[in-house]
C-alpha cells in the first residue's frame, strides 16, 4: 500500500480487518516499524476520534506524531494552480506539501467537502494535490467524498459483533437541520458493497426521496425509501445523515420519523445500532438507542485506533 485514499488502495480487505483485530489484541507488537519515523496529521476541519485514534495508532507503532490545523496553526493554503495569489491564502500547496513531505514519512489529511460545487468536491483536489507534491504516502482522514479509516473500523466492528455468518446490514439516512457531506455514507457503501460481493453480508440502503447517493458509491446495493422494510430482520443498523447529492448540498427534508428509536429496533433481528459519531442525540437517534444494549457506537469509535494501526502498519511495512 502506498497511499490510503480509498478502498481502491486495499489489496485484501479481510487481511486488513484481521490486521486491525491483531493490533487490538497486541497493540505494541510492531513498535519497531515506526521507530524514527514521523507522521504529520493535517486538519482542515474539526475532529475528535480521527485525530486522537490516529495519533494513538501511530504511537503504538513507535512513530513520532506532529499535528497541524490548517489556517489556524499555519497559513491558509491555495490549492488552485496558476492563480494570482492576492486573496486570503498566503501559501500554495506546492510548497506546503513539498515541505511537509521533507519532515514526515507519512501525511494524514482531513479536508471535507465544501458542498458548494459538486464537481469540485468530487475531484478530491486537496488529497490529489498533497499526493502529488508531498511525495510521501498520504492517508485519508476524511476527504470530500470518502472516510475509509471509518469504513475499515466499521468492518472490524461488524466482524466482531456479528452473530450470523452473513448479517443483514442497513445504511439509513437520519434527519438533520444542517447540510452534511456524503463522505461517510459513500465510503460505507463502497466498503459494504465489496463485503456483500464477497458474500460476507447482505447490504441495503434506505433514505427519503431526493437523497440518492452517487451511483458509483451505491453500486448494486438494494435501495428503498421505506425504512421499516429495510429494518425488517436487520442485524446492523448504520445511521448517518447526508445532504442531497442530486440537489447538491441541500437539506430537502428534516422528517423526524427517520430518526432511529427503540420502536424501530424492534423491527430488526435484535439489530445493533452503529454511527460514526459525533451524533446529535434525539435529533437523529433516541437516547434509549444510544444508551441501550444494542448500541455499538463506543466500540465502533474505539476500533478507529485499530483501523488506523492496520493501515499505518501496511504503509510502514511496504514503504520502509
Ligand atoms: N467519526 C469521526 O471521524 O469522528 P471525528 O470527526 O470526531 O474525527
Amino acid at each position: 500500500m502506498t497511499n490510503f485514499l480509498s478502498l481502491a488502495d486495499v489489496a485484501d480487505i479481510d487481511a486488513l480487518i484481521q490486521s486491525g483485530l491483531a493490533a487490538k489484541a497486541n497493540p505494541f507488537a510492531d513498535q519497531h516499524l515506526g521507530k524514527n519515523k514521523t507522521i504529520g496529521l493535517i486538519f482542515f476541519n474539526s475532529s475528535l476520534r480521527t485525530r486522537l485514534s490516529t495519533q494513538k495508532a501511530a504511537q503504538n507503532l513507535g512513530m513520532n506524531v506532529m499535528m497541524m490545523n490548517v489556517g489556524q496553526d499555519s497559513w491558509g493554503l491555495e490549492m488552485e494552480e496558476g492563480v494570482l495569489m492576492n486573496g486570503d491564502k498566503a501559501e500554495h500547496v506546492r510548497e506546503a506539501a513539498a515541505v511537509m513531505g521533507r519532515y514526515c514519512n507519512i501525511i494524514g489529511i482531513r479536508a471535507f467537502a465544501e458542498l458548494k460545487d459538486r464537481e469540485k468536491d468530487y475531484r478530491e483536489q486537496v488529497m490529489h494535490q498533497f499526493a502529488k507534491y508531498a511525495k510521501v504516502p498520504i492517508v485519508n482522514l476524511e476527504s470530500a467524498t470518502r472516510h475509509p479509516l471509518q469504513s475499515l473500523a466499521d468492518c472490524i466492528t461488524i466482524e466482531e459483533a456479528k452473530l450470523v455468518t452473513r448479517p443483514k446490514v442497513v445504511l439509513t439516512w437520519l434527519p438533520h437541520f444542517k447540510p452534511l457531506p456524503q463522505a461517510v455514507a459513500n465510503s460505507f457503501c463502497e466498503w459494504m458493497n465489496a463485503r456483500a460481493k464477497a458474500g460476507h453480508i447482505e447490504f441495503i440502503v434506505t433514505h427519503p426521496e431526493g437523497y440518492e447517493l452517487a451511483p458509483e458509491f451505491v453500486g448494486d446495493a438494494y435501495v428503498t425509501h421505506n425504512q421499516s422494510e429495510a429494518f425488517a430482520g436487520a442485524d446492523f443498523i448504520y445511521g448517518k445523515n447526508w445532504s442531497s447529492y442530486t440537489h447538491y448540498g441541500q437539506v430537502l427534508t428534516q422528517d423526524p420519523s427517520w430518526a432511529v428509536t427503540m420502536e424501530d429496533l424492534q423491527l430488526t433481528n435484535n439489530g445493533k445500532f452503529m454511527h460514526c459519531l459525533p451524533v446529535r442525540r434525539n435529533l437523529k437517534v433516541a437516547d434509549a438507542v444510544l444508551d441501550g444494549p444494542q448500541s455499538l457506537v463506543i466500540e465502533q469509535a474505539a476500533n478507529r485506533e485499530w483501523s488506523a494501526q492496520a493501515v499505518l502498519k501496511e504503509i510502514l511495512t511496504y514503504n520502509g
